[in-house]
């Protein structure tokens, strides 16, 4: 395509340096300009309509031309539109964000603190936890373990939990203290014969291995997505968490549940947690907070993680730590207005109908020669291509079949994630039955291009 001179994709190209793109490419190809949406449909500027069929980046529950959030945004700013949270400053959509989270939130959590993205919200949780254990006189329980492939933020210690390679690579990353035990996915990583639970039960036990040769004393906090998200979704097997959180409470290791993705009905449940029997100390949550509407994010804490701030704070004189625009009152107000759709819509038993349908179109893809073994809770989906489907052969790393099968799926007009040789879903939670069915039939069509490309037809 060509890209002419003073057009948006040619200003783009003179001025703007864009995330996880290949920037080189970028010169060459320009960008994709969204100019208007209507639902779960966007509109680029040559015309095309595209169905998206993953939230934007998961977060887009309710589309993305919401018009009761942009009313919300807009009274909460006509009444005052900037206000923060330090030194006992308040407002009212921030408190009352916190007693609506916290009234859907697990039993075990207790408070709220707010931030904009799910990336600080994690690294909030990090220096939490060095806080929590030196309140406990134990400074040297201090690092960290999350699994590889998880997907936990892009500033600079939310991305040492991370296990992506390509997130680390020249970056100097990971820190030092932030250690990776193995990506649970049962279907690439267990072995000959293994069942899903001893799958678990290894995992558990190396685990265990690497807190003990690390020594319990120095390991203060670990990471999980009740479902990994970004590295194509991936369900742990069954009696992981359980198995895990056993090992974790034997050495007194705080549990960080990261619900950026997974929260506000994702998995089928309010939450990951409920979802996977989870009892978290901390929870991160964001994208469908807002319905990615405005940037707002939350970590909720138990009651004895707040303890020790609450001592802290006091023998150190303040707890010193904040963002401008933690709590934002337009956000705030934005997030309420969200979460007053969720219930009125019956958010769970609407998602319970909605996955009956999103699970029917995924079946029917089934008998495609390249879709291997699916993953799949509630409206979140990833999808194994595969180079044989009987023996469920893959095909090399490298290939990135998902990024190839997404760009020929862009021009059918869909839009989903990829990640590898996986491609994932997260339907918005208005997409239509029709929709849904529509996602399927553009698939399918991409899929068949697909593999007659790889077999030379
Ligand atoms: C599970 C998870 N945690 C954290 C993040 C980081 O959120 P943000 O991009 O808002 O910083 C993401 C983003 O995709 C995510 O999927």
């Amino acid at each position: 395509m060509s890209i002419g001179a003073n057009s948006l994709g040619a200003r783009d190209i003179a001025h703007l340096v864009h995330p996880q793109t290949n920037l080189q490419r970028h010169l060459q190809d320009g960008p994709i300009v969204i100019k208007d949406a209507n639902g779960v449909w966007t509109h680029d500027d040559d015309g095309n309509a595209l169905l998206d069929g993953v939230s934007g980046l998961w977060c887009a529950s309710l589309g993305f031309a919401p018009e009761r959030l942009a009313k919300a945004a807009y009274d909460q700013m006509c009444k005052f539109s900037y206000s923060h949270l330090y030194r006992h400053n308040s407002h009212e959509p921030a408190i009352e964000l916190a007693e609506k989270l916290l009234s859907i939130a697990p039993p075990s959590m207790s408070k709220v603190h707010f931030q904009s993205t799910g990336s600080e919200a994690n690294d909030v949780a990090i220096k939490l936890i060095w806080y929590y254990h030196n309140a406990l006189g134990r400074p040297e329980k201090r690092k960290i373990i999350s699994r590889h492939y998880a997907y936990h933020g892009s500033t600079v210690a939310a991305v040492s939990l991370t296990g992506k390679p390509d997130m680390h690579a020249q970056f100097n990353l990971p820190l030092d203290g932030f250690l990776h035990v193995e990506c649970p996915h049962y279907f690439r990583n267990g072995q000959e014969g293994e069942s899903e639970e001893d799958y678990a039960t290894r995992l558990a036990n190396d685990l265990e291995s690497l807190i003990e040769e690390q020594g319990p004393e120095t390991i203060g906090g670990f990471f999980a997505e009740p479902v990994i998200g970004s590295s194509g979704v991936i369900l742990p097997p069954r009696t992981y968490f359980q198995k895990v959180q056993a090992v974790l409470k034997k050495h007194d290791v705080l549990f960080v549940a990261d619900e950026v993705i997974t929260g506000f009905g994702r998995t089928g449940k309010m939450w990951g947690c409920e979802t996977f029997a989870i009892e978290p100390d901390l929870m991160s949550c964001a994208k469908a907070l807002s319905s990615g509407a405005l940037p707002v994010s939350a970590l909720m804490l138990s009651d004895k993680v707040y303890q020790a701030m609450l001592s802290q704070s006091e023998s150190l004189g303040n707890f010193a730590h904040g963002h401008t625009y933690a709590g934002h009152p337009a956000c705030a107000a934005v997030a309420l207005e969200t979460l007053k759709i969720y219930e009125e819509m019956d958010l769970i038993p609407h998602i319970g109908r909605l996955s009956l349908c999103f699970a029917e179109m995924l079946d029917g893809l089934q008998d495609h020669p390249l879709v291997g073994p699916l993953d799949l809770t509630g409206l979140m989906a990833g999808i194994e291509l595969v180079k044989d489907k009987e023996t469920g052969e893959a095909f090399p790393a490298n290939m990135n079949l998902g990024t190839k099968v997404a760009d020929i799926s862009r021009r059918h007009g869909l839009l989903h994630r990829y990640a590898g040789n996986r491609i994932s879903f997260a339907p918005a939670y208005i997409t239509s039955e029709d929709e849904i069915g529509e996602i399927g039939v553009r698939l399918h069509k991409s899929l068949d291009e697909a593999h007659a490309a790889l077999s030379g037809t």
